[in-house]
């Protein structure tokens, strides 16, 4: 089977043909667009702007792929309906319905964190059930017990800032560019991670809830109280702030959820530093316990992992109606 997916849920324009043979996924075509300088010089993500970039970007990538003008080699099309902004998501939205109505194809609307989650499906092995997601990103940060293939539990969110928001605000307050999680995880190569004590929030709170808020506030307080601070240090002990907070609730939930393996997916999880730091803790305590991420480049947001997510969909026969499919930015995994 041949997926056409469709991603425009934040600064990401992306398009991707993927061929499924025996649940093995083969990339045939890729484009993607990237909107990051565009939005830097706001020092965020401005909806608006990333609509119109998306309006401009869809038809010339999809040229660039080559497509065959009837739509001849697709199967089934998958695109993005939320969680994401919703002017962005309408674009991807409204750019698939239209492929699926004038081609006459099956529509399958994907949730953008279950696209996080079949990154890793890309690679072989893939993970066996049950398995525990822990989800970074811009917008989400959550530990999802996923029992079978769209079948999930979440038992753990944050109640405040997501992790890549808070890398992303830090990065801001000592002066860094959009997005911030590359350039501190650079800096932090750098700085010392034990120079500055900052807190690690609700480790010990007994659920598998986060919260970065207060992170960063310590950050700016310490930031307001140390005019000669030194960037790396901040970074580095910023940076291992939330690594071990990460990493110390992810092994209490495996604990008391016993899965099989452990997918570490979202733009976070292409911090190096995360990746080995939970890659080896699983490992090293869990002896038959599977570590799985994405590729790094996919991490962040593309259309391949849409595409993998909305094949399982289409498995279940869940197909959209491509004359009413609309963007739902409060879709909810379960
Ligand atoms: O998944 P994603 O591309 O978009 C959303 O769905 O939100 O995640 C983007 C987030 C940004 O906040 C960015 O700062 C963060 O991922 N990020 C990183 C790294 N690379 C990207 N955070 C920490 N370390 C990195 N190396
Ligand atoms: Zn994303």
């Amino acid at each position: 089977m041949r997926i056409l997916a469709i991603e425009s849920s934040c600064d990401e324009t992306a398009i991707s043909l993927v061929k499924e043979t025996d649940e093995i996924f083969l990339i045939e075509k890729n484009a993607l667009a990237t909107q990051i300088d565009i939005h830097a010089l706001y020092g965020g993500v401005v909806p608006e702007v990333a609509a119109r970039e998306h309006t401009s970007k869809f038809f010339p990538l999809l040229q660039s792929l080559n497509i065959a003008r009837d739509g001849s080699d697709v199967d089934i099309i998958a695109v993005t309906v939320g969680p994401g902004l919703v002017p962005a998501l309408r674009i991807g939205v409204e750019f698939a319905k239209t492929l699926a109505y004038l081609w006459n194809k099956p529509l399958v609307a994907v949730n953008h964190l279950e696209g996080h989650i079949y990154s890793v499906w890309l690679n072989e092995p893939q993970p066996i059930f049950p398995s525990l997601c822990l989800l970074v990103s811009g917008g989400h940060t959550e530990l999802i017990f996923m029992k079978d293939h769209g079948r999930y539990e979440i038992i753990g969110k944050t109640r405040d800032d997501a992790v890549g928001e808070a890398f992303d605000k830090v990065a801001k307050l000592v002066g860094l560019s959009y997005p911030g999680g590359p350039v501190i995880a650079k800096q932090a190569k750098e700085g010392k991670k034990d120079a500055i004590a900052f807190p690690r929030p609700m480790i010990d709170s007994g659920d598998f809830d986060f919260s970065f808020s207060g992170l960063k506030t310590a950050v700016r307080v310490y930031l307001e109280s140390h005019k000669n601070y030194s960037i790396e240090d901040v970074c580095a002990s910023f940076e291992e702030a939330i690594i071990d907070t990460l990493v110390t609730k992810t092994l209490k939930a495996v604990n008391r959820f016993a899965p099989r393996s452990v997918i570490l997916s979202g733009g976070v999880s292409a911090n190096r530093l995360l990746r080995e730091r939970l890659s080896d803790s699983i490992t090293d305590t869990f002896s038959d316990i599977k570590f799985h991420a994405p590729e790094v480049s996919f991490s962040g947001d593309n259309a391949v992992m849409i595409a993998i997510a909305g094949y399982f969909r289409a498995k279940q026969k869940d197909f959209s109606n491509p004359l009413t499919l609309e963007a739902d930015p409060n879709i909810r995994l379960i």
